[in-house]
């Protein structure tokens, strides 16, 4: 441990001759950024991973506490744009010692003895953060959806790729053993082929809807407008976009960038699937009209195509804000054998095969043919359907409950630890996973507000044209016109 900290020292001053070579590249421009010192020191499994969080808001704190509940890990600065938050901050994480606290995340990129940062501001901070960060030579956990559009999310996969460093993405409930669990049963073919996939995530109260509290002492005094615009539309300060702003699209990804990338990131991980190719959504703002320009009830229709792991499935998302009915949040896998459903905290198996013969009589359309040919139709159906054939296995289910203590965003900061550790780059959702996940919810946004259909190819991560339809009509020429 203090060898390592230092080289970094020693790096450190060799570096600060330097000139931010590499520096960062952030909408701000480079104009008084701090020199970056790249961080190539490996951690020994002896060492604290110190880590610096930028964005201390909601899950700003959430995060570092999970992280904290970590052996071994530190934290030794954060970034914020708003005051009350870096004094809240150094109140509730820096009783033992100082921490460093500042509005400008460059400054925490530049210490050396930062080996790891936690990304947890708006979506649109998070493709300039991260590469930022591991120009910088740091370690980089950026909290879901990984980028804010279609464009970002190659240049974070390369910047992760160059920089040697190991990166996650937070999605945190695919490391909750019923995730995991889910994903066994999956690939042991349980539910035999996938056909059918929904889930919703329903809620009808207004901090639900984004409408968290605003401090009273907002003011261009107390927090950084104008860096928090970065490269989203200057307007005039606004403490309602400030501390709301997943409400709009300028620096949000709406209710499929918060919750869909959730259950998408999900689904990738259990059934080992890249992605949809076909993208549709519709919906519609029809309660929360309070200055909103994103809708608060939105489905989404994916296609997922076979591959060599599944077969071709229908993916069904949906959110609604305005549910006024009884909510039941629900995933459900359906396959041709049997259905998954499940959340965080437990999951129901079920298992039903059909038997071999169809049967025939009741709602059947039997009993409208002639005795004679009723009685020809039963000589062929028993000779073609032994009785062995007949019955189905007995419906069987199975349930799994999560350990009452378990703790599965603590195990998603650990996954991310042992692999800085290890000196891995990849995580259980590395930058490529997160990706994947990431760009069919910014179809499905894409989809809503340009209503069309989004084509994507999710083996090579790029935007791809429609496929001819069967449909597709040929010109009439004329001389088929006169046949
Ligand atoms: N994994 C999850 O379950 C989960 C849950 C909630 C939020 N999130 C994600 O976490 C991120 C933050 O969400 P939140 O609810 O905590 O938002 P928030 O508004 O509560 O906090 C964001 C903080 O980032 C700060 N900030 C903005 N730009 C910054 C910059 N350039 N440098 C430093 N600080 C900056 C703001 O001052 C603010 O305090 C979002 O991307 C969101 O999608 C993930």
């Amino acid at each position: 441990m203090q060898s390592t900290r230092r080289t970094f020292i020693k790096t450190l001053s060799a570096a600060s001759a330097l000139t931010a070579a590499g520096g960062v590249q952030t909408v701000l421009g480079n104009v008084g950024a701090p020199a970056y010192i790249p961080n190539l020191a490996r951690i020994s499994p002896n060492d604290k991973i110190r880590i610096a969080t930028i964005g201390m808001g909601i899950q700003g704190n959430y995060d570092t506490m999970a992280a904290l509940r970590n052996p071994d890990v530190e934290l030794v600065a954060v970034a914020d744009l708003y005051d009350g938050r870096l004094a809240h901050a150094k109140s509730a994480f820096g009783k033992d010692k100082e921490l460093f606290a500042t509005r400008d995340f460059r400054e925490v990129l530049a210490r050396p003895d930062v080996d790891a940062v936690l990304v947890v501001t708006p979506d649109h901070w998070h493709d300039h953060i991260t590469i930022a960060a591991l120009k910088a030579g740091k370690h980089v956990y950026c909290e879901k959806p990984m980028v804010q559009h279609m464009n970002e999310g190659k240049p974070v996969i390369d910047a992760w790729r160059k920089s040697g460093k190991t990166m996650q993405v937070g999605s945190q409930r695919i490391s909750s053993s019923s995730f995991q669990e889910a994903k066994r049963m999956i690939q042991a073919g349980d539910i035999g082929q996938i056909n059918y996939i929904e889930s919703n995530n329903d809620r009808f109260n207004a901090i639900g809807a984004w409408n968290y509290s605003v401090p009273p002492d907002a003011s261009l005094t107390t927090l950084d407008w104008d860096r928090f615009l970065g490269d989203a539309p200057k307007r005039p300060f606004d403490a309602k976009r400030f501390f709301r702003w997943r409400n709009y699209k300028d620096y949000g990804t709406g209710v499929a960038g918060d919750l869909f990338v959730h259950l998408i990131t999900g689904v990738h991980f259990v059934t080992n699937s890249l992605g949809p190719t076909r993208i549709y959504s519709s919906g519609n703002l029809a309660y929360w009209k309070d200055g909103r320009d994103v809708p608060d009830v939105m489905t989404s229709v994916m296609d997922y195509p076979k591959t060599d792991v599944h077969d071709a499935f229908q993916m069904v998302l949906r959110v609604n804000f305005a549910n006024a009915g009884k909510i039941q949040n629900v995933t459900r896998i359906i396959g041709n054998e049997g259905q998954i459903e499940f959340s965080e905290e437990n999951l129901i198996l079920t298992k039903k095969k059909l038997p071999v013969a169809p049967g025939y009589g009741n709602y059947d359309s039997y009993f409208t043919f002639t005795p004679e040919v009723q009685q020809e139709f039963v000589k062929k159906y028993d000779a073609q359907y032994p009785p062995e054939t007949r019955t189905a296995e007995p419906v069987k289910e199975v349930r799994f409950e999560a350990p009452k203590n378990e703790d599965g965003h603590a195990r998603h900061f650990a996954d991310f630890f042992k692999n800085v550790r290890e000196g891995s780059q990849g995580t259980i959702e590395d930058p490529v996973f997160g990706f994947r996940a990431a760009a069919p919810v910014l179809a499905c946004n894409e989809s809503y507000f340009e209503q069309k259909v989004v084509h994507w190819d999710p083996v090579t991560m790029t935007r791809k044209s429609p496929a001819p339809t069967a449909t597709t009509k040929k010109p009439v020429t004329s001389k088929a016109r006169r046949t």
